[in-house]
């Protein structure tokens, strides 16, 4: 067989490590060729493509971001989209595609599938918000990243008796907010799942400058406050029709200075939460999703993602890891709200 592969959306540590598992295990174990396209649908779209193979793959393992290049471009939005993949597979003699993606890469892998392409999906965000999988790789690393700085923030906040902000992403989801927030020893983490109280969150504030610390606040880029409470910047939309976030780290640097009279900084780490290595549990989950995605496809499945379920990989209709986004519950963050304050 011959087998193209994609990454599409925003990028994320560990897609290199599934791309070389794929291409190493269909070479050598199930002898089958490679070919890469590039920049998400894109690269099927306008037939452009790359050579894959093992020599290509090679060392690729520890290297953040994707050897493909990634877009948000949505072949469901461009005229006779699907017919000009079709065309470009026919072309390169593609027999089934691996789309690594989140839920817009996964979303159009679904329609391709019931179009009769022959695909198969790899789930990938660093948001873990994939609803058939326990965790998607990227996340642990994107994770420790903020930890790193929740870290490195507490000590120049103390010295100088500020509240320091940190905004992270998590559009829907507050995933990475919650376990940063968590490991990193914040002083209030604020999701999107739960619209937050402003004054609850300044008198945490004042109780931690009280017992003589520093707060921290970790805030997902999705949280929201309460209805009526504070407004808030947007700034327009991507190819997928999704709000580009960014700004809630701002507001609250000027709502917790006017409220409390004590000095607020907001930390973006933005896009540095995606780049850079792998860790060794992103590099190992990223690898098994590979040796799997090449198994499904040379057992002739097609519409599947391959899944983490506790340890084990399965494969899950496509359309159920679109179906439904996996967020914080009220319970998980419950949890959390004893170290509040
Ligand atoms: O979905 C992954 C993600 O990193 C989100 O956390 C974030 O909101 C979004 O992508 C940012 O996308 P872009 O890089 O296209 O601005």
């Amino acid at each position: 067989m011959r087998i193209g592969v994609l990454t599409g959306g925003g990028d994320c540590p560990g897609l290199n490590a599934v791309i070389r598992a794929a291409v190493r295990k269909g070479t050598q174990v199930h002898g089958h060729s490679f070919v890469g396209f590039r920049d998400g649908w894109k690269g099927p779209l306008e037939g452009i493509t790359m050579p894959l193979d093992v020599g290509t793959t090679r060392g690729i393992l520890p290297r953040g971001g994707t050897i493909l290049g990634s877009s948000r471009t949505n072949p469901l939005k461009v005229d006779g989209g699907i017919d000009a993949i079709r065309a470009t597979l026919a072309k390169e003699s593609v027999d089934a595609l691996i789309a690594i993606g989140g839920e817009d890469t996964l979303g159009v892998a679904t329609a391709l599938a019931a179009e009769g392409v022959t695909v198969v999906g790899v789930p990938k965000t660093i948001d873990n918000d994939l609803g058939a999988t326990d965790y998607t790789f990227g996340f642990d690393t994107a994770v420790q990243i903020a930890v790193d700085a929740i870290d490195r923030l507490h000590t120049t906040a103390e010295s100088h008796h500020r509240v320091l902000i940190v905004e992270v992403m998590g559009r829907h989801a507050g995933w990475i907010a919650l376990h940063s927030g968590l490991a990193g020893g914040a002083n209030v983490i604020l999701i999107p799942e739960r619209p937050f109280d402003i004054e609850q969150v300044c008198n945490y504030i004042e109780h931690r400058f009280a017992s003589h610390y520093a707060p921290i606040v970790v805030v997902a880029e999705g949280a929201v406050p309460a209805v009526g409470t504070m407004s808030l910047q947007d700034q327009g939309v991507d190819a997928f029709g999704h709000v580009r976030l960014g700004g809630i780290g701002a507001v609250l640097e000027q709502e917790i200075s006017a409220r409390t009279g004590k000095e607020a900084r907001a930390t973006v780490l933005g896009h540095v939460q995606r780049g850079g290595t792998p860790t060794a549990y992103d590099r190992v989950l990223a690898t098994r999703f590979g040796l799997h995605a090449i198994d499904a496809v040379h057992d002739g499945e097609s519409g599947v993602m391959v899944a983490l379920r506790g340890t084990d990989i399965v494969r899950v209709p496509l359309a159920e890891a679109t179906r439904e986004l996996k967020t914080v519950s009220l319970e998980r963050y419950a949890e959390v709200e004893v170290f509040f304050g």
